[in-house]
């Protein structure tokens, strides 16, 4: 799975005091390409929150024209990257922010065709913004998000993120007709994110069941979801146009991609690959983020115990959250006390060699959210580190 030893890192890290994150732009490349390869010649937007590091946003943005704008995460994060020279914003999640929504709508007069678009699936959300705009302010460009769940049993088995109340044609409709009737907003595009399909890895590691049952929900969604879509982008398009689609994960690049509805994908995980994604059928990803933590001390002669760690990654609270030990190779966490608050202990046959004042490399289940951990990415290239970069957390933004 890794391209790195630990010889090798370690190598290059020499002079780096533990705990450390990097990322390796060899891998993150490599993967940059498979990602392009798999969606389908459709334009990727990147989404912010799986990166959290601006100097790697505009890395990525640079390296090909595919990269069309971003998919990102909170209304102050965005108006933040506004400012920072980024263009072609997306909100991909609601906000109830007043305040920022006050200067999104100054954002919105001094150039109403650029000014980030945000999410809503509801009238709450028009009056929140139509609340703080002036009577003659220019409209505030907004999205619809459509529900992509997949409901079986008639809607008593629901499958997918619960997010947005909008999941059929008639209510994406009744919703596209309030926002036309409303001339403080304009309707400028539909996303519909397939977590069930993107978020989910269809080979759980030693869970052939439930990898089956897995495959047989996605199959269906898959089919019932590029319907469904289709329609609502169509009647959508009868009241007015709708010049952006998005949907789509790393974990559905050629599934969403291959829906001509769609007009973009998001993608952010893939980059960084972390072990939430190393599952999937469809493809395979290189580790490209991880950090290093020292060994403080040696409990007994089969256990090797490092400083800090437990960086678990948000969602279901299940073992697939919790950080993987990756170099070197064999290492275990322990059941018992997992990655801890301020010690990890680590088994395994490498343990009995580690001694204190080594590093051991591990993986976040997540990809962002390592960026919350650590101040800076240092970034490899070849053997070498080439640049050192501030995350979000480095340049004191931490937006959730
Ligand atoms: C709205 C939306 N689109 C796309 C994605 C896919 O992002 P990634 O490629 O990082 O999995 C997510 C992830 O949660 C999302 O919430």
């Amino acid at each position: 799975m890794s391209v790195r030893s630990h010889a090798q890192l370690e190598q290059i890290f020499e002079e780096v005091e533990a705990p450390f994150a990097f990322v390796d732009l060899d891998a993150m490349w490599s993967n940059s390409d498979a990602m392009l390869a798999r969606a389908m010649e459709k334009p990727i937007r990147v989404a912010s929150k799986s990166l959290r590091c601006r100097a790697l946003l505009e890395r990525i943005l640079r390296r090909d024209e595919r990269y069309a704008g971003l998919l990102t995460f909170t209304l102050p994060e965005t108006l933040w990257l506004a400012e920072n020279g980024f263009e072609n914003l997306l909100l991909a999640y609601p906000t109830a922010d007043t305040e920022a929504l006050g200067e999104l709508a100054l954002r919105s007069v001094a150039n109403p065709a650029e000014a980030p678009i945000v999410m809503v699936d509801c009238v709450e959300h028009l009056e929140a913004i139509e609340g703080v705009l002036g009577a003659d302010a220019a409209p505030v460009r907004v999205c619809i998000d459509l529900d992509a769940g997949w409901w079986a049993l008639g809607g008593r088995v629901k499958v997918g993120p619960k997010r947005s109340p909008v999941h059929t044609v008639e209510q994406a409709v009744a919703l596209a007709q309030e926002i036309e009737r409303r001339p403080q907003v304009e309707l400028a595009a539909l996303m519909s994110y397939e977590g069930q399909i993107a978020g989910v890895g269809d080979q759980p590691p030693g869970r052939r069941l439930r990898g089956a049952a897995i495959r047989f929900m996605q199959k269906r969604s898959v089919a019932e979801l590029a319907e469904r879509r289709a329609a609502v982008a169509a009647a959508i398009r009868e009241l007015t146009e709708l010049p952006i689609v998005n949907g789509g994960g790393t974990g559905s690049l050629e599934l969403t991609g291959a829906e001509d509805s769609v007009t973009e994908i998001a993608a952010g995980s893939g980059f960084y690959a972390p072990t939430l994604f190393d599952h999937y059928s469809r493809f395979s990803l290189t580790p490209a983020a991880g950090f290093a933590l020292p060994i403080v001390r040696k409990p007994t002669a089969g256990v090797a115990t490092a400083l800090g760690g437990g960086y678990l990654a948000s969602g279901s609270g299940d073992t697939a959250r919790l950080p993987s030990p990756w170099l070197p190779e064999g290492l275990k966490l322990d059941v018992e006390e997992g990655a801890g608050e301020v010690q990890t202990p680590l088994s395994g046959l490498p343990a009995r060699d580690l001694q204190v004042g080594d590093r051991v490399y591990m993986r976040h289940a997540k990809a962002g959210e390592l960026c919350e951990r650590f101040e800076a990415l240092h970034l490899l290239e070849g053997d070498e580190i080439i640049d050192v970069v501030p995350t979000y957390r480095g340049e004191g933004q931490t937006f959730l």
